[in-house]
Formats: C-alpha cells, sequence, structure tokens
C-alpha cells in the first residue's frame, strides 16, 4: 500500500507535508496579493501628518503594542465595544502594521475622540488618576522629551519609498511641524485620530 510507504519515511513524508502547506499557503495569499480590496486605501485615507507620524514611533517605542491591539475582529461581541471591525483599506499605509495579538487593555483601533486630550493627556501622566484599578504603566516623561525634529522629514521620505504617497511639501514641512513639540502632543495627536474613517462606538 503506497500509504504504508509514506508512514515509513520520513524523507518523503516531509516532501509531502512540504507540498500541501505549500499549495495551501498559494490558495490562501495569491488572491490577497493580487486583489484590489486589500490593497485599494478607503476612501478619505490619508498619510499621518508629521506630528501623528511621530507619536506612532514613540507609541512603538514605549511598547504600547505589547498591550493594546489595532485589529477589530468582525465578531458582534467586538464590533458593540469597540466599533466598526477593521479593513484592510485604512491600514495599507501602516508600517509596520500594529495589529497585534495581546490585548492587557482595551483594543485603540477607534479610540479616536473617544476621549478629550486632556483625559490623555492625565492618563499617560498617571493611569491611576482616571482609572483608579488600572494596571498601564505611567509615561511622566512624555510631558519632558522633546521630539526630535530632525529625522523627522526623513522617516517621511524612508515611508514613500515603500508607497506612502508623502508629498514633496510634506517631507520638507516636517522637520517644522514636529520643532519644539513635547513628545505627548505626537501621542495624543496620534491617538486621536486611530481609526475615524469608519464608525466608532463613540
Ligand atoms: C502593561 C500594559 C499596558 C501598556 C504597556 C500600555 N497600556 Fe494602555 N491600557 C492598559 C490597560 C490595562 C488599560 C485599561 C485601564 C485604563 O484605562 O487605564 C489601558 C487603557 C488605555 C487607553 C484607554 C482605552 C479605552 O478605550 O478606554 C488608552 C488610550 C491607552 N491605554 C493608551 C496607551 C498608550 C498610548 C500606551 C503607550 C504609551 C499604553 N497605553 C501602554 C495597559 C497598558
Amino acid at each position: 500500500m503506497n500509504h504504508d510507504i509514506v508512514e515509513k519515511n520520513i524523507g518523503i513524508m516531509m516532501v509531502l507535508i512540504l507540498v500541501a502547506i505549500s499549495f495551501g499557503t498559494l490558495v490562501e495569499l495569491t488572491p490577497l496579493i493580487f486583489g484590489d480590496e486589500v490593497q485599494e486605501p478607503i476612501a478619505g485615507l490619508k498619510p499621518l501628518p508629521a506630528l501623528q507620524l511621530e507619536g506612532r514611533d514613540i507609541y512603538i517605542r514605549e511598547g504600547c503594542n505589547n498591550c493594546h491591539s489595532q485589529m477589530i475582529r468582525p465578531l458582534r461581541a467586538e464590533t458593540e465595544r469597540y466599533g466598526h471591525y477593521s479593513v484592510a483599506g485604512e491600514l495599507v499605509y501602516n508600517h509596520p502594521h500594529l495589529w497585534g495579538s495581546k490585548r492587557t487593555g482595551p483594543d485603540l483601533a477607534r479610540v479616536g475622540q473617544r476621549y478629550s486630550d486632556d483625559w490623555h493627556r492625565a492618563h499617560l501622566f498617571n493611569p491611576r488618576d482616571v482609572v483608579p484599578e488600572s494596571n498601564m504603566p505611567a509615561y511622566p516623561w512624555l510631558f519632558e522629551n522633546e521630539i526630535n525634529a530632525e529625522v523627522t522629514g526623513k522617516k517621511l521620505a524612508a515611508l514613500r519609498k515603500v508607497g506612502v504617497p508623502y508629498t514633496d511639501e510634506d517631507i520638507a514641512g516636517a522637520e517644522a511641524a514636529v520643532e519644539g513639540k513635547k513628545e505627548i502632543e505626537a501621542v495624543v495627536a496620534y491617538l486621536q485620530n486611530l481609526g475615524l474613517l469608519l464608525k466608532s462606538r463613540r
């Protein structure tokens, strides 16, 4: 019986497993790579302005994405809590994406405009001041550190290389847009604009 041969020969077994997995992967991925739906930005999507982009970088530096996902699944429990499920077209300019898989805190994909700027500032300075039971770390240094404006233009230029449609004016104006600003302003600007293009629970 042929099946016996495969089961007793680890070499043939490995090759056949590889063929099976590769075929499955191709069937899953090929339509996504060539389909417009996941490549096309949704209506109204723009690259992040310089200040928000710096906020996103600080978000990554501080590891916010280790506790907060930015990916609302298409399940009722999720959409009722957070708003419209995440779609590929709103994330096409995200390099790297911050979907995450661990939620120590809530998903933040549509947190934009849910709270006031003052709430975010108080919360980031010391989460326990506004949410007494919170175990989120405090980030007081964001209120002291200034953004390093020298490199902002370069960040926009690098993102343009991978397909984010920044204009020459965006890049030229990037340094001035963040010059002298504190890190907290960038993080709050970033949070307040997260996920606004689709309906939130707000
Ligand atoms: C150790 C895990 C952890 C880290 C790291 C963390 N958070 Fe949180 N975050 C939480 C928890 C838990 C909550 C829920 C309690 C609260 O509101 O403080 C929360 C709540 C929030 C909320 C309110 C969300 C809502 O819908 O109510 C925002 C906004 C937020 N975090 C932003 C951030 C930002 C920005 C960073 C990085 C600078 C960060 N978090 C880092 C755990 C974390």
